[in-house]
């Protein structure tokens, strides 16, 4: 298990042979939506495939139907040509299928090493976990493929482009010959996305294929040989990158001819300093300083870019300035007056407004309702509180009013959140756009939808 080449095809021009994937006529429902609507999706051994589409166009749907994660209403499966039916995921990993999910599925407690060896049946056969030939395994591929990662870190210690990394050893562990990316590269600095791309060639080169799915056209170009457009849950067409444009990609995408103006706007002449940042030292979460001394000042009307690779600190100074992190030495100042260090509340109350990095992580309660969500920072004010007693038609109006205001795309307040949706393109960010984010009517695992409507709380339209 521990050769150097992986058990996969050699390169090949994709075009002329047998497809390694083939899905044809792919149907999804769910209730009150037609995710795929006879989705006709085919990839070859030794290319990168793009799967591209607007946001709610059916990728991460189709991904999961490849993946053994739902199974289609309709249509059928071929793998090098063969049909197969996937009664569960571990059925798609048996047939070398792997998936980076939008939202990571590690265990954080766990090493990067356990992480990669969990759920592999070899090492589950035997009672005791040979964790130094794991730990040399993954060794082994972080270094063949650039995916620098410490096999004994901790993943909770891990940046989201680290974690990533632990994904795809992952699926490489297993020696999976189909990987599919979903939006990978929303969580990475172009750096490291394109770190990312050069990993991705290597292993398409090598006669695995990489399904890439994103909707950022400029990429998709960069990586992939071919593109897959999907829009409202059907494929209009597969072309081949070099002979694309990002503008008639985009116009594919929204089927339209997009208007030629530009988005750069002249910069704009900085008011008076707001947000003032002195000597700040704060300590991550292992303990050693993450921000070492770190000044900034920050006007009305400017935009700031914190620019660095993941792991560097912005997580830190994100969380110092707005409280959440206690800094060790140092001030952060709004308008003149300092903010107290690990205080959320008084930051917020000054008028700091958050968007974390790990969404589902920490900026959403996963499984409370939207309203109850909606309302996580200002449950207190008088508007939706009286005393002890919440006001709960109140909070209920003020949902419905977001929800049409946003467009969130939910059954109704009491939906639970779940994120369906990672993306963050410029324009759109799934926790600055409440609509992106989803209710969950489908578990796969178990039940009919009316039963798992019941497990939920029947939700209110
Ligand atoms: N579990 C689910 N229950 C109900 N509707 C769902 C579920 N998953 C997806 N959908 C709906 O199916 C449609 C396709 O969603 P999907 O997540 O596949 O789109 P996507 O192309 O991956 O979008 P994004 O770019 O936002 O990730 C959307 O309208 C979405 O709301
Ligand atoms: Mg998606």
């Amino acid at each position: 298990m521990s050769g150097p080449a992986p058990a996969v095809r050699g390169p090949s021009d994709g075009a002329s042979e047998v497809a390694a994937v083939s899905m044809r006529g792919i149907t999804k429902r769910f209730p009150g939506v037609l995710a795929n609507d006879r989705v006709d999706f085919e990839a070859a051994a030794g290319e990168v495939h793009a799967l591209l589409g607007e946001n709610g166009a059916g990728k991460s749907t189709l991904s999961s139907i490849l993946t053994g994660l739902y199974r289609p209403d309709e249509g059928e499966i071929l793998l090098d040509g063969r049909p197969v039916q996937f009664a569960s995921p571990r059925d798609a990993l048996d047939a070398g299928i792997g998936m980076v999910h939008q939202h990571f599925r590690l265990v954080e407690p766990f090493t990067v090493a356990e992480n990669v060896a969990l759920g592999d049946r070899r090492d589950g056969r035997s009672l005791r976990l040979d964790r130094r030939r794991i730990e040399q395994r993954v060794s082994e591929l972080s270094q063949r493929y650039g995916l620098a990662v410490d096999p004994r870190a901790r993943v909770w210690q891990l940046s989201v482009g680290e974690q990533q990394r632990v994904e795809i050893l992952k699926a490489l562990y297993r020696e999976a010959r189909i990987l599919i990316l979903d939006e990978p590269t929303a969580v990475l600095t172009p750096q490291e996305a394109e770190r990312l791309f050069v990993a991705l060639r290597q292993m398409a080169d090598e006669g695995r294929t990489v399904i890439f799915i994103s909707h950022k056209l400029k990429e998709v170009l960069a990586v992939s040989r071919r593109v897959t457009v999907l829009s409202k849950g059907r494929s209009l067409v597969t072309v081949a990158s070099a002979e694309a444009t990002p503008r008639s990609l985009a116009a594919l995408m929204v089927g339209r001819e997009l208007d030629e103006a530009g988005t750069s706007r002249p910069g704009r002449i900085a008011g008076a300093c707001l947000l003032e940042i002195e000597d700040l030292w704060v300590s991550g979460a292992t303990g050693a300083d993450a921000l070492k001394g770190v000044s900034l000042r920050i006007h009305a009307g400017e935009v700031v870019a914190v620019a660095g690779v993941a792991g560097n600190g912005q997580r830190e100074l994100a969380e110092a300035i707005t409280g959440i992190r206690a800094p060790r030495r140092g001030a952060v100042r709004l308008e003149d007056r300092p903010l107290r260090g690990g205080d959320p509340r008084k930051a917020q109350a000054a008028g700091i407004a958050f968007v974390p990095e790990d969404r589902f992580g920490t900026g959403v309660a996963p499984g409370l309702s939207i309203a109850s969500n909606l309302v996580l920072r200002s449950y207190r004010e008088p508007s939706h509180s009286r005393g002890p007693l919440l006001r709960l038609s109140r909070i209920r109006a003020r949902a419905l009013e977001l929800i049409a205001r946003y467009k969130i795309a939910a059954p109704g307040p009491s939906a639970p959140v779940q994120p369906a949706s990672g993306s963050c393109g410029p324009d759109r960010d799934a926790t600055a756009v409440p609509g992106l984010w989803r209710w969950r009517t489908d578990d796969p695992r178990r039940g009919s939808p009316r039963e798992r409507r019941r497990d939920w709380g029947a939700p209110r339209p």
